[in-house]
């Protein structure tokens, strides 16, 4: 069913309890998840977005239950990803001729996931559309936020804007609004999505912050595509993508390993207790990759100034969590961190070597120290952890 947000605009979208992966299984999903469609009746009917097609048949219902699906004068299709496209073509069957107003790169990715010609309409940033009642939409392109296609729909007079995926979130929350949210988990989930999804394209997110703020549009609500609705105080995840946006770090260093027979591990603790005598301020954080979520450790990667990783050497090479961590690592991009390398060898050890050209390939600045031991870690070897400390620290 639908639900009144403000005035005449409702969400219809789908809460998902249930899911456990996006993206395949790239991004986990621990706290829920929704896919926000919405409706707007004016003189003119609007839907802004679908759901994904799982979900679809039972979509269409809720809409047909609403109104009558031929009263729908114009689709907005803020981004192509089937997440929000999945229900377009059982809306398009019973209605093929209603106007889809989206960018040129989203006839691209709607023409090549569904191979049809559908009346597209393309907007460009500051194209407009009136529906009447002296209210209008107001087109911006979201490029690499985080499509080529991405757009934002903004509705004067209510003053909100349909953000599609930016500002969203991976939380179910049934009463729709930041302020019904657990506050923590949301923040949490906010950032999240934003180190996991739109760290690759910070400079395009500083520079449509920018863009967006130069309108001058009031903004009373913030409803992305996925998650909460910010309701009390839009502003705060506006303030706060800017500041992910800037290279964004907390006085956090965070230790990444696996082991094979438990020495990599030891060099990961005697790392993190080097760093807790050497700087008792920062706060240490340490995570076995082949055990611990990857998106939960990238956020920590995100939050920290500093990372050391840490493989043995299998096979002239990494543990194979490891290097599929590593190419994770690198696709984010992150910048302005340190990073060092460490871990244990039997015949021949090139495992530190492996992971730093990873690390320098990542964009990070790797410390000239590295903890690379022979066999199992003596009491001797541990005290070389005092050198790497001091690196990521300092
Ligand atoms: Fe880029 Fe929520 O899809």
């Amino acid at each position: 069913m639908k639900k009144n947000i403000k005035s005449n605009v409702s969400w219809i979208g789908y809460i998902d309890w249930e899911l456990d992966n996006f993206h395949g299984d790239d991004y986990s999903i621990i706290n829920g998840s929704s896919q926000n469609a919405y409706l707007i009746e004016e003189e003119k009917t609007v839907l802004i977005d679908t759901i994904w097609d799982p979900h679809g048949e039972e979509f269409i219902e809720n809409l047909k239950s609403e109104i009558d699906l031929k009263n729908i004068d114009y689709i907005v299709a803020n981004h192509g990803e089937p997440d929000h496209s999945g229900a377009l073509p059982l809306i398009m069957k019973e209605i093929p001729d209603t106007p889809i107003y989206c960018t040129a790169n989203a006839v691209k990715s709607l023409k090549g996931q569904y191979h049809e010609d559908w009346n597209f309409k393309v907007v460009k940033t500051g194209d407009t559309l009136d529906i009447g009642n002296g209210k209008e939409l107001i087109f911006v392109e979201m490029r690499m936020l985080h499509w080529p296609d991405s757009m934002a729909t903004y509705l004067t007079k209510d003053n909100i804007l349909f953000s599609n995926d930016a500002f969203g979130q991976h939380i179910a929350v049934a009463e729709l609004f930041n302020d019904k949210a657990d506050k923590c988990l949301l923040d949490k989930e906010a950032m999240k999505y934003f180190a996991n999804i739109l760290t690759p394209f910070a400079p395009f997110v500083t520079r449509k912050l920018e863009e967006i703020q130069g309108f001058n549009l009031p903004i009373d609500m913030i409803a992305p595509s996925h998650g909460v609705i910010w309701r009390e105080n839009p502003g705060q995840i506006i303030e706060k993508y800017a500041k992910w946006a800037d290279n964004y770090q907390e006085d956090q260093i965070t230790i990444a390993y696996d082991s094979m027979w438990g020495g990599t591990e030891k060099l990961a603790h005697a790392i993190a207790k080097e760093i807790g005598e050497l700087a008792p301020q920062t706060t240490v954080k340490i995570f076995n990759i082949a055990k611990k979520d990857k998106n939960e450790i990238m956020t920590e990667v995100f939050k920290s100034k500093a990372i050391a990783v840490g493989s043995p050497t299998v096979g002239n090479d990494v543990l194979s969590n490891v290097s599929g961590w590593l190419a994770f690592l690198k696709s984010l991009k992150f910048k302005n961190k340190k990073a060092a390398a460490f871990g244990c060898y039997g015949w021949s050890g090139e495992s530190v070597k492996v992971i730093e050209n990873w690390l320098k390939e990542s964009g990070f600045e790797v410390i000239d120290s590295s903890l690379k031991v022979n066999w199992n870690p003596t009491d001797e070897d541990l005290q070389q952890a005092k050198e790497i400390a001091k690196g990521l620290v300092g």
